[in-house]
């Protein structure tokens, strides 16, 4: 990329920021009765309304020269042709080949990686299809009811996430369940619930070092052998993971075990064997539609102009909020209870990837980079947190998802949902002014002290940004179309801010620190030396609360 360029597209936003201060979104709206028509964009099954965004036509002209200028294209490109976008690790970042159905090769480290994809997935899918059939049968020879996937990070967030979120396509006579924190009550309350004779167990880490993940599968593994004998781990045990070795120390035989490559990062994994859980629940169509949906947008990532672009305008949009508006976060707000988890699915998909403040040549980063990502399905935020979203000093641009049609839900409740949604995006946008404010209390028949004394507390500002994400109905192929404009857009924004987003240096410290006081924490008597202040402390009054 050509700094000067990009300094020159830097500073022009910034100026044009600073001459459009007092524009807002309502006057774009009164000065172009074209605004949604231009400012929305309908994919096959998702459609994209950016047009109560802070951006004007300008804005977006500059947004991008921005993009142009940082060479999106040319770094899309060599993403795409499994080129060593993760320096740091060496490594290329293909998980897009994961949902490749076609015929067309992709590369990593120079070879097709499509035929070792294409038969790792056939494999996977055929044992999930025959987990959930019944032809594989548990240890006694039944056929499995419940299905637990042991993993954290991108090996428990994503099939967690889309197993909520695809609950009606969910086999009935199959339950998922998942089990991530290395706080013994997570599996501790799950496991006595269980019919643990028709429980299999699926152990998903990349690396197969995870602390929290080993400790579950052998506390998993313990209880099992004691109930049902060593043999029921060979019936009732698989596992996903790139190093199929420790696996097999493990005891688990190499025909349940499912592998994936080093070139797919952890966060972006659902759509390799990670997906397993998710793909008994659903089955191999349905799994392969979510495929088709991920792969939806990489066609369209790869293939629409800039301009067009879903994934480039998400990350233009985003970094005009970041880095010229000054917003330090992000609300992720699914109007569709069974995206609960997509706030905490984004999270680490935002946050791991873009929580950096290193150049790709090492250099410090100047401005900002990722946001705070957070959410909480709507109608439940609005009654926790929305308060700051309307009248809060901190603007926290939002991305609203919403489904025309509900699956089975009272069509009633549904419009409900829907009216919610719409009216919150509205409200944000519109505010409420001072004199709208003292007319309703005037109206109320409220004196002239009464209004002056409750008005400032009743004024919306508005002009607070959103998004809006409106699909027919929340279908496996919406799903991957929504995780692949998310991952592209996260993309973009790494190239605009010359990070690396395929690594994750940041959370090796805490696990080595946590490796180094567990035996201090286990054993009441080891020395506290070395220890800074507050942790010697803290470990002194934890020995002491745990004689009591
Ligand atoms: O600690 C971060 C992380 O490495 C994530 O990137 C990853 O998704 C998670 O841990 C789990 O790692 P693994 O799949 O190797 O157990």
């Amino acid at each position: 990329m050509d700094p000067t360029d990009l300094a020159t597209a830097f500073y022009a936003l910034e100026g044009h920021r600073e001459d459009n201060l007092s524009v807002t979104i309502a006057d774009l709206f009164a000065e172009d009765p074209k605004r949604f028509d231009d400012f929305h964009i309908a994919l096959d099954d998702v459609l994209f309304d950016f047009s109560k965004q802070r951006i004007s036509r300008q804005t977006l002209a500059l947004l991008l020269d921005l993009a142009r200028a940082a060479k999106v294209e040319e770094r899309r490109a060599a993403l795409f042709a499994g080129e060593i976008v993760n320096p740091t690790e060496a490594r290329p970042a293909m998980h897009m080949a994961l949902r490749n159905l076609g015929a067309t090769p992709m590369f990593a480290n120079g070879s097709d990686v499509m035929p070792e994809v294409f038969a790792e997935r056939q494999k996977m899918l055929r044992f999930a299809e025959d987990i959930r059939g019944g032809a594989i049968k548990s240890a006694n020879g039944a056929a499995f009811t419940d299905i637990v996937n042991i993993g954290i990070g991108g090996s428990d967030l994503g099939p967690a996430m889309a197993a909520k979120a695809l609950t009606p396509f969910i086999a009935p006579h199959l339950s998922l369940h998942f089990v991530a924190n290395v706080d013994g009550s997570d599996l501790g309350d799950l496991l006595p619930k269980l019919p643990l004779e028709t429980t299999l167990f699926v152990v998903c880490s990349k690396t197969f070092t995870t602390l929290e993940t080993l400790t579950n599968a052998a506390a998993a593994r313990k209880i099992l052998v004691e109930k049902l004998g060593e043999a029921a781990v060979a019936a009732q045990f698989c596992a996903v993971s790139t190093a199929l070795d420790k696996v097999a120390d493990f005891g688990i035989a190499a025909d349940r075990i499912f592998g994936f490559w080093d070139w797919v990062g952890g966060r972006y994994s659902i759509w390799s064997s990670i997906g397993l859980s998710l793909a008994i629940g659903i089955g191999a169509e349905k799994f392969e539609k979510f495929l088709l949906g991920g792969q939806d947008i990489d066609k369209h990532f790869c293939s629409a102009p800039l301009e067009k672009n879903v994934p480039v305008l998400m990350a233009l949009i985003a970094i005009w909020s970041r880095n010229f508006c000054g917003s330090a976060s992000q609300a992720i707000i699914p109007y569709d209870q069974r995206l609960a988890r997509l706030p905490a699915y984004l999270q680490q998909l935002e946050m791991e990837s873009n929580g950096k403040s290193v150049l790709l040549d090492g250099a410090s980063v100047e401005g900002m980079t990722a946001p705070i990502i957070f959410g909480e399905p709507g109608t439940n935020g609005q009654h926790a947190f929305f308060q700051l979203f309307h009248q809060g000093t901190e603007i926290v641009p939002v991305d609203f998802f919403v489904a025309a049609q509900p699956f089975a839900a009272d069509p009633q409740q549904h419009q409900l949902l829907v009216a919610n949604c719409l009216a919150q995006s509205q409200a944000l946008m519109l505010g409420r002014s001072q004199a709208e404010v003292e007319q309703i209390l005037r109206a109320r028949g409220l004196d002239a002290d009464e209004i002056a004394r409750l008005a400032p507390h009743k004024v919306f500002a508005g002009n607070r940004p959103s998004s809006t994400f409106l699909y027919k109905r929340l279908s496996p192929r919406v799903l991957g179309q929504l995780l692949a404009l998310y991952e592209h857009k996260v993309f973009v924004q790494s190239v605009i801010w010359d990070i690396d987003p395929f690594d994750q240096w940041g959370v090796e410290l805490g696990k080595e620190l946590a490796l180094r006081l567990a035996p201090i924490v286990a054993d009441g008597k080891a020395p506290l030396d070395g220890l800074d202040g507050s942790t010697a402390g803290l470990v002194t009054q934890i020995r002491k609360l745990k004689k009591g």
